[in-house]
């Protein structure tokens, strides 16, 4: 099928770009004696942790249950939840998961890790588990200091759980930034210090997992990481490109719109708006846009309704977009825009080769 039939908005993955992000990160990997186990919350699809897996990923990583129960297909190794999963609801199914291929779980509190023996003991199984460490990024994990040895300890004394070392997220890192550099050096210190610590307590520190796409190719250089779970390396945004992460040509998934309105002279209306992409800012700073417009980067993606997108063409010189055209538009942040969609088509040029749910879309529990 050709990209002209399509309806539109269409959510649209280059394979072929796909297919190069996915090798040089595990080219990466490999070269540095790193395990990959990426985080899936980008694709969301069997299929595409499917192409990570054959590239060698040692396992994968979800957020949600809901994720989990999606994902772990026969041949998938193991699976990291690396979230704080609460609540009997969740425990309960996440132990079913569990049944079927061994499950890891990254927390921070001993009331969680007790919720998870309780259910692990009952169902007669074993559930691995990464305390998380909060090494910059200010969200969950402790900091580092006697409280994470505490918890590390108090787990190891938990039945049906095995500890088995730490997590982090370095999300925090914009290494385009100023301050990138030097939050990165920070973090290598205080990760030396919690692995340490770990060691002179008798803890493990067979998996020190952490990762994040814009650090994913200065893993190497923070000693102690085992494995990283970069996630949204496998399509990359407008987000990724303003870090230095990667170029437009590495952005793997665009928005294929319909101009539905040309208002004004300088005004074109598409047909994707907030329910098609997220408001989602450039993050950091903002630019007040919203995606780049592949065919006429000029153009302001400055405005949505849920189904309106607005483009400002003030600073366009090209030929204005007609009624009826089709555009293509890099997302800001792919993760939540591949969120919104129920299908999304495979590309090979201008061939859709394939179609595949997003079957982990609105997954949230
Ligand atoms: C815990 C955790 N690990 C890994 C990732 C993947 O990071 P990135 O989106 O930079 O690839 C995320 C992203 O939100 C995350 O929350």
């Amino acid at each position: 099928m050709h990209i002209s039939s399509l309806d539109t908005p269409a959510l649209l993955v280059d394979l072929d770009k796909t297919e190069a992000n996915l090798d040089r990160a595990a080219n990466y990997v490999r070269s540095h004696g790193l395990l990959l186990r990426p985080h899936t919350k980008t694709h969301k699809s069997p299929l595409i942790a499917r192409m990570q897996l054959d590239r060698g990923a040692a396992g994968l990583t979800v957020a949600k249950v809901g994720e989990a129960e999606v994902i772990a297909r026969d041949g998938v190794p193991n699976l990291l939840l690396a979230y704080p999963v609460w609540g009997d609801a969740k425990w309960h199914r996440l132990v079913e998961v569990a049944k079927r291929l061994p499950v890891t779980v990254a927390l921070d509190s001993a009331e969680a890790a007790s919720g998870l023996s309780r259910h692990a003991q009952r169902a007669g199984i074993t559930l691995g588990i990464l305390v998380e460490a909060d090494l910059g990024m200010r969200r969950c994990g402790l900091p580092p200091g006697e409280g994470l040895v505490r918890l590390a300890q108090a787990i190891s004394a938990m039945g049906g759980l095995r500890l088995e070392g730490l997590m982090f997220y370095p999300g925090h890192i914009n290494l385009a930034a100023e301050a990138g550099e030097q939050q990165l050096e920070t973090l290598r210190s205080e990760l030396r210090a919690v692995i340490e610590s770990f060691r002179t307590s008798g803890l493990p520190t067979d998996v020190v997992s952490g990762g994040s796409t814009p650090t994913l190719f200065q893993s190497h250089t923070i000693e102690g990481i085992t494995e990283i779970r970069p996630g949204t390396y496998v399509f990359n945004d407008r987000t990724q490109v303003a870090a230095g992460a990667c170029t437009w040509q590495d952005c793997a998934v665009t928005v294929l719109v319909t101009v539905v309105s040309t208002p004004r002279p300088d005004a074109a209306v598409i047909d994707g708006g907030s329910k098609t992409f997220t408001s989602d800012p450039l993050r950091p700073g903002g630019d007040g846009c919203f995606g780049r417009v592949v065919e006429m980067p000029s153009a302001r993606f400055h405005k949505m309704n849920e189904e309106h997108g607005l483009l400002d063409l003030r600073e366009h010189a090209g030929p204005p977009p007609r009624i009826g055209q089709r555009l293509r538009i890099i997302p800001n942040h792919v993760c939540v825009t591949v969120n919104m969609h129920e299908t999304a088509r495979g590309l090979r040029g201008e061939t859709v080769q394939q179609s595949w749910p997003v079957a982990g879309r609105g997954k949230l529990q």
